[in-house]
């Protein structure tokens, strides 16, 4: 599974916090990325030790890791349909996390999100908004007073051109994401592509959001704003938790 930034130690204490927080017979959004892949690890361990909960995988990374680690699943479709149980809480990393103008809680400027470096935002949105807590998992090289990292834009490949217009018109530059060790470009768990998105610092990322959401061609893109409720920060020494 893919690792950037901050050390292992950091993000291993941030995962292991927020899956501390899972309570018997919850359903658990699984997120994706190395950081996320500590809480899966984790509630593992409290799932071998007795702990009745079930996850929702995001990708097809963490449906192989928690079924490797003996959670049992459940699909999206069945947790939220008219006679599933819901999800009690998803558990997810992030690229960046603002940290909004006071302090560290989350407010209206705080806790807005970028993701997508593992191209697997589509589903971790559908899973993340679904649940009815999102628990954010990050070290502070995530955190930032404003985010200004490319957003992820995943997209049809027939939009390709149609979407990479649009982002210039909206005062983005689109960089199709391209496979790291092979000869063409990042295909995602859904079959399309990914345009990286950089637009500089947001000013408003709630109004971009809406922008990219309405854009044709858009399948869905890596601002998540207003959906975490908490942040569990892991540190040198131990884990911040922001509300
Ligand atoms: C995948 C994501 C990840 O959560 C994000 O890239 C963070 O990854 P990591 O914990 O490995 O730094 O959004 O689409």
């Amino acid at each position: 599974m893919k690792t950037s930034g901050g050390s292992d130690a950091m993000k291993r204490r941030a995962g292991e916090s927020a899956a501390e927080r899972v309570t018997d017979g919850d359903v658990v959004g699984l997120g994706t990325g190395s950081t996320a892949a500590h809480a899966i690890r984790r509630l593992g361990d409290r799932v071998d030790a007795g702990l009745d909960a079930r996850g929702v995988p995001t990708s097809f990374a963490s449906r192989e890791l928690a079924t490797d680690r003996g959670i049992p699943l459940i699909d999206l479709d069945e947790a939220i349909g008219p006679d599933g149980p819901g999800i009690d809480l998803a558990i997810d990393g992030a690229d960046q996390v603002a940290t909004g103008g006071e302090g560290s809680e989350i407010s209206e400027t705080g806790g807005a999100l970028i993701k997508g470096g593992g191209a697997a935002h589509a589903r971790e949105k559908l899973v993340d908004a679904a649940a009815d807590r999102f628990l954010v998992v990050a070290d502070p090289s995530k955190e930032s007073p404003r985010l200004d990292r490319s957003v992820p834009v995943e997209v049809l490949p027939a939009g390709r051109t149609a979407v990479a217009a649009a982002v210039r018109e909206a005062g983005g530059e689109p960089t199709l994401r391209r496979a790291e060790r092979k000869d063409g470009p990042v295909v995602t768990d859904n079959g399309n592509l990914v345009l990286d998105c950089a637009f500089g610092e947001l000013a408003d990322p709630a109004a971009l959001s809406a922008t990219l959401s309405a854009t044709p061609g858009v399948v869905e893109h890596g601002l998540f704003v207003g959906l975490a409720d908490e942040i569990h920060v892991g540190t040198d020494s131990g884990v911040r938790v922001d509300e």
